[in-house]
């Protein structure tokens, strides 16, 4: 019989392009967890990360959810949730407020929070995500932690997310007739770097990628907080659209052989082999050679990539990236794509996986779960800021104690 859900039960749902992704924790203590369950579905009603058929969407979700909830032997209620798509944008933000009386307390900081937050978002937009990177107190650029200290004026530094107020409803509204409430609504890029990302390159700098099936997130973290974020449409459908359209093949075998044979790096190539696929019409086979197959694919993934160099060279944030890149999702156990990364960003690449801080299955330690299992991280540290919060950098702090966009809208 199933256990009733419990406020020491900790659900995550990755609401992803290609796969539903329900992970059950049990939480040990303030700060640990064990993982005690996984539902996994494909998605139907999903196009580049964003809810394209409500009907769909609440299907897949059910199927996970039941079966995450037969292996917990939970009841689940309720869901820490991730969003992606290309409706998120993201920019800074300053605002500045005058030090009431003489040295700075809470309500400073939350004035000068709500001044960052006055600017003019989009319309049809939303602020999801309020992460202060630092302050600054009179001339004392940089501070992490300004309570008690003198001054006139106090300044914060954000990084503003934002989503498309429909999408976003949409998904909640997903989850709900699912049976789930929404307890957060958690940036996916965020969720992940809290997956794979370890101490150090949090703080050092680092920049996480998550190439999934219908968008790649892009974030750079330093500091223990995000610091850009940035979502490209390009990711493993692509690459198994480009093999079908580029090999006359079903979507069906292009995915089969991307898994199976593909690779981005053109070192990679084996110049003896044939592959044998299937033709879009009738049912005769045909046969390809590697090189044309990893050709392709290296067209598409120079492409991801640059787009990524782009980006680094716009904003001029290769100096928070000391420690490299990682790259995560399922999209990144193509062959080669960390190589390509590295030669394309001229910095360190490797591929992330779940790190094995907490008791979990080890079928979890794959780049497809990060997000789901960050999502989880990231409601633990959550939960545990509240109760014991005194070796958590200042600004983690005020990320975790400010009201959540989702309970302010809803
Ligand atoms: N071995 C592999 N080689 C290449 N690509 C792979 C491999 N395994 C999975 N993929 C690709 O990974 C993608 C799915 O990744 P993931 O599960 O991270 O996406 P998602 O979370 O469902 O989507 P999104 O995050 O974009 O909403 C698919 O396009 C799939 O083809
Ligand atoms: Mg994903």
């Amino acid at each position: 019989m199933a256990h009733v859900f419990s406020d020491r039960m900790i659900v995550a749902i990755d609401v992803g392009t290609t796969k539903i992704c329900v992970l059950v924790a049990q939480k040990i203590g303030d700060d640990h967890m064990s993982i005690i369950g996984i539902g996994k579905a494909p998605s139907e009603g999903l196009k580049k990360g964003v809810v394209v058929n409500i009907g769909q969407t609440i299907h897949s979700i059910k199927l996970a959810v039941k079966e995450a909830e037969l292996m917990s032997g939970c009841t689940i209620s309720s869901a820490y949730v991730g969003i992606s798509g290309s409706h998120i944008h993201s920019c800074n933000s300053q605002g500045a407020v005058p030090i009431k009386r003489g040295t700075v307390r809470a309500q400073d900081i939350d004035n000068a929070l709500a001044a960052a937050k006055a600017f003019p978002v989009a319309q049809g937009q939303q602020i999801l995500h309020v992460l202060p990177q630092y302050f600054v107190v009179d001339r004392q650029e940089r501070v992490h932690d300004p309570i008690g200290m003198h001054g006139v004026r106090l300044e914060v530094v954000t990084h503003i997310i934002t989503g498309s107020t429909s999408s976003v409803a949409n998904l909640v509204s997903c989850c709900e007739q699912a049976g789930v409430t929404v307890r957060d609504i958690i940036l996916e890029p965020l969720a992940s770097a809290h997956a794979v990302l370890s101490p150090d390159e949090q703080e050092l700098g680092a920049g996480i990628l998550d190439i999934g099936g219908g968008t790649s997130d892009f974030a750079v973290y330093q500091h223990g907080t995000i610091r850009h974020t940035m979502v490209l449409p390009i990711a493993g459908t692509q690459f198994t659209r480009d093999l079908a359209i580029g090999l006359r093949t079903t979507i069906e075998d292009a995915e089969r052989i991307k898994r199976d044979y593909a690779a981005s790096d053109m070192s990679c190539v084996n110049k003896d082999l044939m592959i044998e696929i299937a033709q879009v019409q009738g049912s005769s086979r045909q046969q390809v050679t590697h090189d044309h197959l990893v050709m392709i694919v290296n067209a598409r993934a120079y492409e991801l990539l640059q787009f990524i160099k782009q980006d680094i060279d716009k904003f001029d944030i290769c100096d928070y990236m000391a420690s490299g890149l990682v790259l995560t999702g399922g999209g990144s156990l193509l062959r080669g794509i960390d190589t390509l990364a590295q030669e394309i960003l001229d910095m360190p690449v490797r591929i992330g996986i779940p790190q094995i801080t907490y008791d979990m299955p080890t079928s979890l330690k794959s780049p497809i779960y990060a997000t789901a299992y960050g999502l989880l991280v990231y409601a633990l540290n959550k939960g545990s800021l509240h109760t014991d919060n005194a070796h958590v950098p200042f600004v983690c702090r005020v990320v975790a104690s400010m009201k959540s966009w989702v309970s302010d809208f809803f």
